[in-house]
């Protein structure tokens, strides 16, 4: 089998680029570990800069997100029982589209399969060879039989537990990483939102974040240690600890209702540089992590699907790899900018267990800044709605 751009992983940065390369006649093959069913059910992200969305539109992406996706102008920060509203759009003229991870998926392997384009679900030992000269390839077993893919280049997009970024030398990448002392344990609850906007919520028991999926189910996050087990939080003490979180002077709580999916996520931030190895380009979370607090990972995915595809793109298209070679340049301004503003967020907003009584009172003074600054809210808003492209 021989393809231009084999793509392993069918997650926003796989995808993408398959979509992004297939509208512009260049050809790739997509190798998935995971079912189709698996990847289109597994409960991510959900909230989408407005840079995404308009790739999304202008690609042909955007019907089902117009329709389904729910427009947020302005986010709430939550702190000492009081919430004060970060006007998004009015100190940016841009807002955020709240439309989940799965369902953005689902429409890219649509319209993938709709165009015939390959997408092979269910591919196991996925290993890859010859990336540092001319012949690069991809081996795998698809149904027990074994595979050979060759290809041009190879773009690794299998997230931060794929086989990409382990498959480059010792040495050849620097990794730059912080671990952070607490995890989040997300639900999602069948409720409706009690209101329209998100809760990002500092309280002294810890971090809550109030989000939504759609008019009828509610999504919600707390702070939990690292090491603690899903087990160990009945659906009970879960309501308990959120309803504590979000108590408010105003009496305003998120509606309950029958959890139907819990999991606890380990929170770091990492950055591994540079982004390429010989004829192997990573892309997306196999390169990078933020902490979740801003919801960057997956518009930070796509940005990097979006740079890659062009620099492809113009090496098939004009013979030239110039852009190409400035791949990593290009990502990793934008990288280490959102690294900055999701570490700031989650510095801000989460309790830090060895914190003193001077980080506490600082945190309420930067939060206090930003609820009365409209100099400081506004520096929150622009990076919260996605720093634009071309400033890049
Ligand atoms: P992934 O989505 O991880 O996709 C990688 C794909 O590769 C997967 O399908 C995987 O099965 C496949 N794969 C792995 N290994 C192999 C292999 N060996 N062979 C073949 N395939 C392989 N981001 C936001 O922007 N906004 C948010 O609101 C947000 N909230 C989040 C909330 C939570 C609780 C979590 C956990 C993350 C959140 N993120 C958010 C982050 C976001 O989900 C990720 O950054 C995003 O999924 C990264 O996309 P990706 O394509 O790089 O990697
Ligand atoms: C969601 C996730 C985030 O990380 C965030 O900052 C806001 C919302 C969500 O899953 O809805």
């Amino acid at each position: 089998m021989r393809t231009q751009v084999a793509i392993i992983g069918a997650g926003p940065a796989g995808l993408m680029l398959a979509h992004l390369l297939q509208r512009a006649g260049v050809e790739s093959v997509v190798l998935e570990i995971r079912s189709r069913a698996y990847v289109e059910s597994r409960v991510r992200a959900g909230v989408l800069e407005q840079g995404t969305v308009d790739l999304l539109n202008d690609t042909g992406l955007g019907d089902r997100m117009r329709r389904e996706g729910l427009v947020h102008e302005g986010i709430e920060l939550g702190f000492e029982g009081k919430r004060h509203r970060i006007d998004l759009k009015a100190l940016t003229g841009h807002a955020v589209t709240v439309y989940a991870q799965h369902e953005l998926l689902k429409d890219l392997i649509e319209a993938r399969l709709r165009v015939g384009g390959e997408i092979i679900f269910e591919a196991t030992d996925v290993s890859i060879h010859g990336i540092d000269g001319n012949s690069p390839s991809v081996t795998f077993s698809k149904n027990g039989v074994a595979q050979e893919l060759h290809c041009d280049y190879i773009a690794g997009c299998d997230g931060f537990h794929g086989i990409c970024r382990t498959s480059i030398p010792d040495g050849a990448l620097t990794a730059f990483e912080r671990v952070y002392p607490f995890a989040w344990l997300g639900i999602l609850a069948d409720a409706a939102p009690s209101q329209g906007e998100l809760v990002y919520m500092n309280h002294d028991r810890g971090f809550a974040l109030f989000s939504m999926r759609s008019p009828t189910v509610t999504r919600l996050y707390l702070q939990c240690d690292p090491a603690d087990d899903i087990t160990n939080w009945t659906d009970e003490r879960i309501w308990d600890e959120l309803l504590l979180r979000f108590r408010c002077d105003n009496g305003w709580k998120p509606n309950m209702g029958p959890i139907t999916q819990k999991s606890i996520t380990p929170m770091r931030s990492l950055v591994t540089e540079p982004m390429q190895y010989g004829k192997l380009f990573l892309a997306g979370d196999a390169v990078h992590i933020v902490p979740p607090t801003g919801a960057k990972g997956m518009n930070l995915a796509i940005a990097d699907a979006r740079v890659l595809a062009q620099g492809l793109v113009d090496k098939f298209q004009t013979g030239s790899t110039g852009l190409l070679d400035r791949y990593s340049e290009i990502c990793l301004r934008r990288i280490w900018r959102v690294q900055r503003f999701s570490w700031w967020m989650t510095s801000m907003l989460h309790r830090f267990p060895d914190a003193s009584p001077f980080d506490r009172r600082r945190q309420m003074a930067e939060l206090e800044y930003l609820a009365g600054s409209e100099a400081a809210a506004r520096s929150l808003a622009e990076n919260y709605v996605g720093l634009p492209l071309e400033l890049l």
